[in-house]
């Protein structure tokens, strides 16, 4: 296991104000005070990992401002902003650039296309899986291979429910991933079974519980803690599962993935 760096961003402002996605309903109220103390917790899952958190402030009237996987993509060191498919999210976009200028990454680039960050593009080690049909736009693809010089293979989600990629696949280590095969096409899963090695396929009842929205380090796997039947899987893949309750974040369709953007110097 090698140390990661993390961007995550408080909860303070969240909050289901409007529906984006199949999960969010705003009859069904966010409790503040659990959502506070669950991020806490992941973010001090983390730190106990031996990971490190960056923490970007953050802004009143941006509820979704807390899935910090969609504010950028960073790769070596380069950023792709993100450019959001709906307008109450769009000015996420340049306050994820602005903490990526102020922080002194130099080869920061405005997105040109809608793309929701590690959302939807997933990076393997040596390509980028870019997930669309729901947010991020197809034609990224060109911009991906200009900015990060890396293949990208691109992937039609087919459930609403599924609208991110991060919500219907998880890279565990090299050549190794868990999906769910229901949320990708025939030529999606055929271009996935190209790419892996080992492809642990997720029952339907772990992946209504957001299981995949996980974060590994490539041993550890921080997974919602709804998924036991993913946690076994996992174990028995040789990772060890590292369950957290993100059940506040799931309102707003959303778990330990979501709130979290890896940092790549
Ligand atoms: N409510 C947010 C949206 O619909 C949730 C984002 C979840 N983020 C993620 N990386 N899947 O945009």
């Amino acid at each position: 296991m090698q140390a990661r760096s993390y961007l995550m961003c408080p909860p303070e402002h969240f909050r289901v104000e409007y529906a984006i996605n199949p999960w969010m309903n705003t009859g069904d109220p966010v409790d503040r005070q659990l959502a506070t103390r669950q991020w806490r917790a992941l973010r001090a899952t983390y730190l106990a990992l031996g990971h490190r958190v960056e923490i970007i402030d953050p802004v009143p009237g941006l509820p979704d401002m807390v899935f910090a996987a969609n504010g950028a993509t960073v790769i070596g060191g380069a950023v792709l902003g993100a450019r959001f498919r709906h307008a109450e999210r769009a000015a996420e976009g340049p306050a994820y650039l602005d903490w990526f200028r102020r922080s002194g990454y130099r080869a920061v680039h405005e997105p040109r296309r809608v793309n929701e960050g590690e959302g939807d593009l997933v990076y393997t080690g040596s390509a980028i899986l870019a997930g669309h049909g729901f947010r991020t736009d197809a034609c990224v693809q060109n911009d991906l291979e200009e900015i990060f010089g890396l293949p990208v293979i691109s992937l039609r989600l087919a459930d609403p429910r599924y609208y991110h990629l991060d919500t219907a696949l998880c890279l565990l280590g090299p050549g190794i991933a868990a999906y769910y095969p229901a949320a990708f096409d025939d030529a999606g899963r055929a271009a996935l079974a190209s790419q892996f090695t080992e492809l642990i396929e997720v029952k339907d009842t772990d992946a209504e519980v957001l299981g995949l929205n996980a974060v590994s380090d490539g041993h550890h796997v921080v997974l919602p803690a709804q998924a036991q039947g993913l946690a076994a899987q996992i174990a028995a893949a040789g990772f060890e599962p590292v369950p957290v309750d993100m059940s506040e974040f799931r309102k707003a369709g959303g778990g330990p993935k979501c709130c979290t953007l890896e940092l790549r110097p």
